[in-house]
């Protein structure tokens, strides 16, 4: 089956290449062309606009930065609106506002096509595996049709009904993310200010009750100071202004997100922006 993924960044290219090793024929798109090239070596088909992609394809996979970017990439000239043919399903794994997806949906089934707003749980590790969680603003049985392109993504698929769902689930979710990647960076910076070992911590941490893969993950990127990117921080900023969109909208005390907003905006002021959000970390260092 033709399929076809727009925006090749950290999660885009992981999930092309799942794509490509399971045997789909997968065309891709890219702003910054090069980017792509490395993909076309191993056999996906790159497309000159984002229209001619969607035109040659049945499921088009967007994983784009931000709404904002998403939506241009929608509307421009030869973008994804232009190519959108009857029955083409146009699966947006960004992380993006709810609002968005049911602009996206309205210009998308205009024109024939089904929009769903899918964003994945996970970073680029679990889409090197195959192994996000995919959550799916939609039924089981209306997306059928996605079944196979899905489970290349990811093992476990979370159907929440309808659309829009899928953006909320992924804020609440991510809230949890920048709880706990700022709690593991406090906590080791607690660490060295108490004078032990943050190796100390972290070896604690692991063999308790509440370690979990993800802490294990940034922990150990902490202690080794590898802010190398697997999620920009910049991107957990855009998140955390979604999420207070919504949590405001609700009139919900998040007392965590308020903290949380104002520590990663301050970190990205101070330029850790397109580093890994782990270096949430330096925020400690800084006297
Ligand atoms: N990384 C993660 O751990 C993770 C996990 C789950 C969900 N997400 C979400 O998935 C989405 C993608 O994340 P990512 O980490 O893959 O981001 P990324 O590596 O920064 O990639 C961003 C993509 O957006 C494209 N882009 C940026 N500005 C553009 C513009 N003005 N016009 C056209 N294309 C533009 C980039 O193209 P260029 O190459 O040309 O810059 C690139 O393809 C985001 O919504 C993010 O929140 C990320």
């Amino acid at each position: 089956m033709e399929v076809g993924i727009i925006g090749i960044g950290i999660m885009g290219r992981a999930m092309a290449r799942s794509l490509l090793r399971a045997g789909f024929r997968v065309w891709v798109w890219n702003r910054t062309r090069s980017k792509a090239e490395a993909l076309a070596q191993e056999g996906a088909i790159l497309a000159g606009t984002p229209g001619e992609l969607v035109k040659n394809v049945k499921i088009v996979g967007v994983v784009l930065a931000n709404h904002e970017v998403t939506r241009e990439v929608f509307y421009k000239k030869e973008g994804v609106l232009e190519g959108i043919h009857e029955g083409v399903y146009i699966v947006d794994h960004g992380t993006n506002s709810p609002e968005w997806a049911f602009e996206a949906y309205e210009e998308v089934e205009n024109r024939g096509g089904k929009y769903i707003d899918i964003p994945v749980l996970g970073s680029k590790i679990q889409a090197e595996n195959g192994e996000l969680v995919i959550l799916a603003g939609g039924n089981e049985e209306e997306l059928k049709g996605l079944k196979n392109y899905l489970s290349v993504l990811g093992k476990r698929i979370i159907y929440t009904g309808k659309r829009g769902n899928g953006c909320l689930l992924k804020l609440n979710l991510n809230l949890m993310i920048a709880i706990m990647n700022l709690a593991v960076a406090e906590g080791i910076a607690l660490s060295e200010a108490f004078g032990l070992k943050p190796e100390f911590f972290m070896h604690a941490l692991l063999h308790s009750a509440m370690a979990s893969p993800y802490i294990k993950i940034k922990g150990e990127k902490i202690l080794k100071q590898d802010f190398s990117k697997q999620f920009a921080l910049s991107l957990m900023t855009k998140d955390l202004r979604l999420i207070m969109q919504e949590v405001i909208k609700h009139r919900f005390p998040s007392f965590l997100g308020s903290i949380c907003y104002d520590v990663y905006q301050q970190a990205e002021v101070k330029g850790l922006g397109e580093v890994d959000l782990s270096a949430v970390k330096k925020m400690y260092q800084e006297k």
